[in-house]
């Protein structure tokens, strides 16, 4: 089991409250990710969970008893950070064995459980191997390994991914996606990162300055965002936020509107702009339009005929608009 309840739990530095009472379930099993800006109390919370940070109030309930006071090898979690902790001179097999030689578990145990760990990271050739030995997806995989070997019931990840090049941090996105799959573990994953929220998540917990702004699936979140930063959060290209006369004429006091829900046309439509920067992907066309109201982005898909400096309309799809009033909260 590893069902978490967060219950109006809440941190301070000295007089500087970071965490404002938080109240969170998160179900057995479930992959939830934390995501919000830097320095919103993302890894904060998470060592909270841990046991690795005092909290200054609430409770902390693991599979429905009080967590609140247990040292962190009591929780019966594992944590995994974005610098992977490896001892240079253990090899593979060592250093995720180390957990079970530090609890004097007998040598053949250990051996089974480090075997079938690195049969599910695909790491059983590198056993022999030194970290150095490893690339850096492959050095994330043994402190995931690690993790594994203790059977614990709940993964912590803290950015795990971030000293990672692009195109690993995509492998490895893939990969702990699929290792959730096979473990049915609950995971809780830290990150900035919108898109690996949105691509790995059952549930999406969204912080900002210590708050939840809204807890959702990932297309719950896109459809239906709650208020203007979750709105401006979440999807990319960002939302565009159209404030005044545009925004009046629909009843609202800021209008939103997804760049892949702008229509453009060269004739006719809406809002009438000048092309400042057309990015051709191939499989999309990325459109930055100057407009009377403001800087608006489009997404296109395809490769489109369009080019800096050529003058478009801008037409939003009405039945898709976010509406926002004077405070941010979307309207009904
Ligand atoms: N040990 C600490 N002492 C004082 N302030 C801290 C400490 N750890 C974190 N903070 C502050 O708490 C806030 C949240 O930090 P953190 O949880 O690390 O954010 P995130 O992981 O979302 O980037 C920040 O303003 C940070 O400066
Ligand atoms: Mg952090």
């Amino acid at each position: 089991m590893g069902q978490i309840t967060l219950r109006e739990v809440r941190k301070s530095f000295g007089a500087t409250e970071v965490i404002p009472p938080l109240s969170l379930e998160i179900e057995d099993g479930e992959f939830v990710v934390f995501v919000g800006p830097s320095g919103c109390g993302k890894s904060t919370l998470l060592r909270m969970i841990a046991g690795l940070e005092d909290i200054s109030g609430g409770q902390i309930l693991i599979d429905g008893k009080d967590a609140s006071a247990l040292p962190p090898a009591r929780r019966g979690l594992a944590m995994v950070f974005q610098s992977y902790a490896l001892y240079p001179h253990m090899t593979v097999a060592k250093n995720i064995a180390f957990p079970l030689r530090m609890a004097g578990m007998p040598a053949e145990e250990q051996d089974r459980l480090v075997e079938n760990a690195a049969r599910v990271l695909n790491l059983t050739d590198y056993l022999d191997r030194r970290p150095g030995q490893l690339s850096g997806g492959q050095r994330q995989r043994v402190a995931i390994g690690r993790a594994i070997v203790r059977k614990p019931e709940a993964f912590l990840f803290d950015e795990p991914l971030s000293n990672l090049d692009a195109a690993l941090r995509v492998n490895m996105r893939l990969e702990i996606t699929e290792l959730h799959a096979k473990l049915e573990s609950t995971m809780i994953y830290v990150t900035h990162d919108q898109v690996e929220a949105m691509t790995m998540a059952d549930k999406i917990v969204i912080l900002h300055a210590g708050r939840i702004e809204q807890v959702g699936t990932p297309l719950d979140l896109y459809h239906n965002p709650r208020n203007l930063f979750v709105a401006g959060f979440i999807g990319s290209p960002k939302m565009n936020f159209i404030s005044g006369a545009p925004a009046a004429a629909y009843g609202a006091h800021t209008i939103g509107v997804r760049p892949e829900h702008l229509d453009v046309s060269t004739e006719a439509g809406l809002w009438q702009g000048r092309v400042t920067v057309a990015e051709h992907l191939g499989s999309d066309t990325f459109l930055h339009v100057q407009t009377d109201h403001g800087q608006l982005n489009a997404r296109l898909q395809g490769d489109i005929d369009v080019y800096h400096g050529d003058t478009v309309w801008l037409t939003p799809n009405e039945a898709i608009m976010h509406r926002f009033d004077a405070d941010g909260l979307t309207m009904k």
